[in-house]
């Protein structure tokens, strides 16, 4: 039987919900699969004959929360298959891929989700629940053709595209922007209640309050948990407060 490792982050659900569909889908097809969240921590207790990474995409680049992560936990010489999920466009891909985590990538998949980002600065788009409802079956299906290709092992490269070019100039603009992230995030001291739900629930431990003077660090991973799960939308980016019926929060795929 194949035993899997499959190491897991996810901002805001949608990873986490495509690895634990691709997990199952695995067991299905009879290998025995180990579920990680990079956001916990853990210590890897026996060798796995391959091991899986999925992700999202963050301005056609990694999260640092995974780079990191992934190079504390594997040795150079273990190669990782990956799968990204993302919004739009995927302009990360194979090379930038193997390039951020220095390793070996076996194979590479990714899948289109949702957007879970809609600023007053960044006016992308969410989809309603309604919108993202209607495409769950064909989700499943997809992360099931996922599952198949990697247990018969095939290499599988894809989105090899004109989009990697412009991913060059997207990382680029985005890094130093994500790197200083946390500069820009604040809480609104008029709505904030001090439940405490952003400090507990920030994957990287980079959220402080101290007696009600909240402070961001410099570990943030730009995951958009904070802005997006806070109960009275209060976290700010750049001070400013987004109305929530202007800019929807996203609470994973299918809420
Ligand atoms: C900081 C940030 C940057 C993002 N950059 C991209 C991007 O370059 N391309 C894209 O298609 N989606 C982008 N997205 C959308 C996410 O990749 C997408 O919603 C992903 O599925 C979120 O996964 P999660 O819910 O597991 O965190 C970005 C989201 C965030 C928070
Ligand atoms: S989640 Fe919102 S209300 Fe709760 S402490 Fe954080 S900023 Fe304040
Ligand atoms: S501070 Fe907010 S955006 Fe940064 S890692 Fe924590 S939850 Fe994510």
């Amino acid at each position: 039987m194949t035993t899997f490792a499959l190491f897991c982050f996810s901002g805001t659900g949608n990873t986490r919900w495509l690895s634990g569909m691709l997990a199952s889908r695995l067991r299905d097809g009879g290998a025995e699969v180990d579920l990680f969240s990079l956001e916990d921590a853990f210590t890897l207790e026996k060798r796995y004959d391959r091991y899986l990474l999925a992700h999202p995409v963050y301005g056609a680049h990694v999260p640092r929360i995974v780079i990191e992560k992934v190079q504390t936990l594997l040795s150079g010489d273990r190669h990782v298959s990956v799968i990204t999920t993302f919004g739009y466009v995927d302009a990360l891909g194979y090379f930038a891929e193997k390039k951020a985590l220095g390793r070996s990538v076996d194979a590479y998949y990714h899948v289109r989700m949702f957007n879970n980002i809609t600023t007053p600065e960044m006016k992308t788009s969410v989809k309603p629940l309604r919108k993202r409802l209607e495409a769950k079956a064909r989700l499943e299906t997809r992360i099931g053709k996922i599952a198949a290709s990697i247990l018969s092992g095939r290499r599988k490269i894809e989105g090899i595209g004109p989009q990697l070019l412009a991913g060059i100039g997207v990382r680029k603009h985005f890094h130093e922007r994500l790197q200083t992230f946390y500069r820009t995030l604040g809480a609104d001291q008029d709505r904030c209640t001090r439940c405490g739900l952003c400090v507990r629930e920030c994957p990287t431990h980079s959220i402080e309050d101290r007696d009600g003077v909240f402070s961001f660090h410099a570990t943030c991973t730009a995951c958009m948990r904070c802005y997006n799960h806070c109960p009275v939308q209060a976290v700010t980016i750049s001070g400013v407060y987004a109305d929530p019926e202007a800019f929807p929060r996203y609470h994973g795929p299918w809420e």
